[in-house]
């Protein structure tokens, strides 16, 4: 199958009198094949258009060309008369037989296609949707062993309730993996044997498969003279691999690392061919180690477990006294202010800050849930910023889970996932002990009130007492005492 891109080809078709809209997969193409868009057969207009709505959102519907059919009887010649103002009509499309559209091959065409009639009266006869991927990068060239792979899969638009997915022979792999926008990443951290082979990214309809592509990842014999980049979380339990492996043998290897801080290098493993691995670093204890304890001339490899912020640095591994490679490791750390746990509604600031900056890298905050881009900001080496904030006014329980993004160019080369740890806060309702005591309140005022309105009435009703002025204060007073003892008595029952 193609290593490139490729169009999926979704066909839905819309009768307006039976309103019957089926969706109908048509057919997949690789980046050579162009994609006709078929018309019905015996349609008796004279006159239709082609209209277009692209799916990257560049510009509204436009008509793209109408079609003239003189006398609507079958074999009679079409005549096409391009409407697209954008200039676009001879680049992307070509005109079919019988009023068909084709459609070039490339990613820009994917978009909603409607054929419609408009002499002598107007309908609309077919709708379409054309959806095409694309693979990052377009050639999947043999990866050196100790590389990070970064492999992307981005689909023009997404179908409703649809999603991308990496898979790894056939099954999830345990590598990184998310999603930005139309796209999905899969990043292989220190490729070797076991990253190798067949990763297919796949187009999921509420978990059914409806297309997509693969490709092979192969590994090259040995990093030779090579320089990359790195990056690892600085506070997360990450680990790095830096390999140092050749095809042809040396007599003696050593590793040195340059921290950011420092401007001499400094020695941290040696070995001569046949010898054991000698590790030099001080006070890091186990955190650096070799995965080989004889040095076989070809194979000299460290692990660094866990890495912390300031492992940050160039490593460079030497062979026979040359440089073999050179790996720029950047540490990275994310972080959540204040710390601790928060309450839903709180406010939180996300900060994202590199070690370095070596060459210009774009940070980018994405909301993880739904892969929104959020903020982003270039930062190049001559900058001194070295970290992204985030501000998050209102904390919400949707919004919880959050990560920091590095691009190089137009690719993600790392991801740093981080969740927000907050709570809901107990409302009256939410807990049984004060739901409680509220009933027991609204008893008593319950209580309270009709006391008191029968000590009103009382009071205000004509009755033998009034008729009677000598006991008018002792009237007045015995009903209160009444309503007092009624009121605490019946109080005392309630609770
Ligand atoms: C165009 O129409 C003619 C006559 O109906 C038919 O023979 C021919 O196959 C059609 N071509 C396509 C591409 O549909
Ligand atoms: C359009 O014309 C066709 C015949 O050409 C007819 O069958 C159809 O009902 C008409 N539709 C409307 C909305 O007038
Ligand atoms: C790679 O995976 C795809 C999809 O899982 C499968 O169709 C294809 O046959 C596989 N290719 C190889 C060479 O294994
Ligand atoms: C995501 O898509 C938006 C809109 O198309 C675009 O502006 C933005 O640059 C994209 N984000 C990334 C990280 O590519
Ligand atoms: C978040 O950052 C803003 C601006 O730097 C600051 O005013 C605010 O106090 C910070 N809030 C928290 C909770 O750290
Ligand atoms: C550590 O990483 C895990 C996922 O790997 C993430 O859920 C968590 O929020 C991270 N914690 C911090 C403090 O970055």
């Amino acid at each position: 199958m193609s290593p490139s891109w490729i169009i999926i080809f979704l066909l839905e078709l819309y009768f307006p009198a039976s309103a019957y809209v089926p969706t109908q997969d048509l057919s997949l193409n690789d980046e050579v094949t162009p994609v006709t868009l078929p018309v019905l057969v015996g349609i008796s207009g004279t006159e239709f258009v082609w209209q277009w709505t692209p799916h990257d959102g560049r510009f509204k519907k436009v008509q793209l060309v109408t079609v003239k059919h003189s006398k609507g009887y079958p074999g009679a010649q079409y005549s096409w008369t391009r409407t697209s103002e954008h200039n676009i009509y001879y680049r992307n499309f070509d005109d079919g037989e019988n009023g068909t559209l084709i459609i070039k091959s490339k990613f820009e065409n994917a978009g909603h296609y409607t054929f419609k009639q408009i002499q002598p009266n107007s309908t609309v006869l077919a709708m379409f949707d054309v959806f095409a991927f694309k693979s990052i990068p377009f050639w999947w060239d043999s990866i050196p062993p100790g590389f990070d792979v970064t492999r992307a899969c981005t689909i023009s638009r997404l179908p409703e309730s649809s999603r991308l997915q990496w898979k790894h022979k056939g099954s999830l792999s345990a590598a990184t993996k998310f999603h930005y926008n139309n796209t999905a990443v899969i990043i292989i951290q220190n490729v070797d044997e076991h990253s190798t082979g067949n990763y297919s990214c796949g187009l999921l309809k509420k978990e059914t498969y409806l297309h997509g592509f693969h490709n092979t990842l192969t590994l090259a014999t040995s990093a030779f003279d090579s320089r990359y980049t790195l990056y690892r979380d600085g506070a997360n339990r990450s680990e790095v691999q830096l390999i140092c492996r050749s095809a042809n043998r040396h007599d003696t290897a050593q590793w040195t690392w340059r921290s950011e801080s420092s401007s001499q290098p400094i020695r941290i493993a040696s070995a001569i061919r046949n010898g054991p691995v000698g590790i030099f670093v001080k006070g890091v204890g186990q955190r650096i180690r070799s995965p080989v304890t004889v040095y076989d001339g070809h194979y000299f490899p460290l692990h660094i477990s866990p890495v912390v912020f300031q492992d940050a640095g160039i490593y460079i591994c030497y062979t026979d006294n040359y440089i073999y490679v050179s790996i720029t490791l950047i540490t990275v750390q994310v972080s959540v202010e204040p710390p601790g746990v928060l309450a839903i509604g709180d406010e939180a600031n996300l900060t994202c800050t590199v070690s370095g900056v070596r060459e210009r890298i774009r940070l980018v905050w994405l909301r993880d849930d739904d892969g929104t881009v959020v903020k982003e900001e270039t930062l190049s080496a001559s900058d001194s910023g070295r970290s992204l904030a985030l501000f998050i006014p209102r904390v919400s329980t949707e919004q919880l889970k959050w990560a920091c993004v590095v691009f190089q160019e137009s690719l993600p080369r790392a991801y740093f996932p981080i969740e927000i740890n907050a709570e809901e806060m107990q409302t009256a309702f939410g807990d049984p002990v004060l739901v409680i005591v509220a009933c027991v309140c609204l008893v008593l005022l319950k209580i309270f009130i009709t006391a008191l309105v029968i000590c009103l009435l009382m009071n205000y009703l004509p009755g033998p007492v009034q008729i009677n002025p000598h006991v008018d204060t002792g009237v007045t007073s015995a009903p209160e005492e009444e309503c007092k003892g009624e009121h605490s008595s019946k109080a005392g029952n309630a609770v």
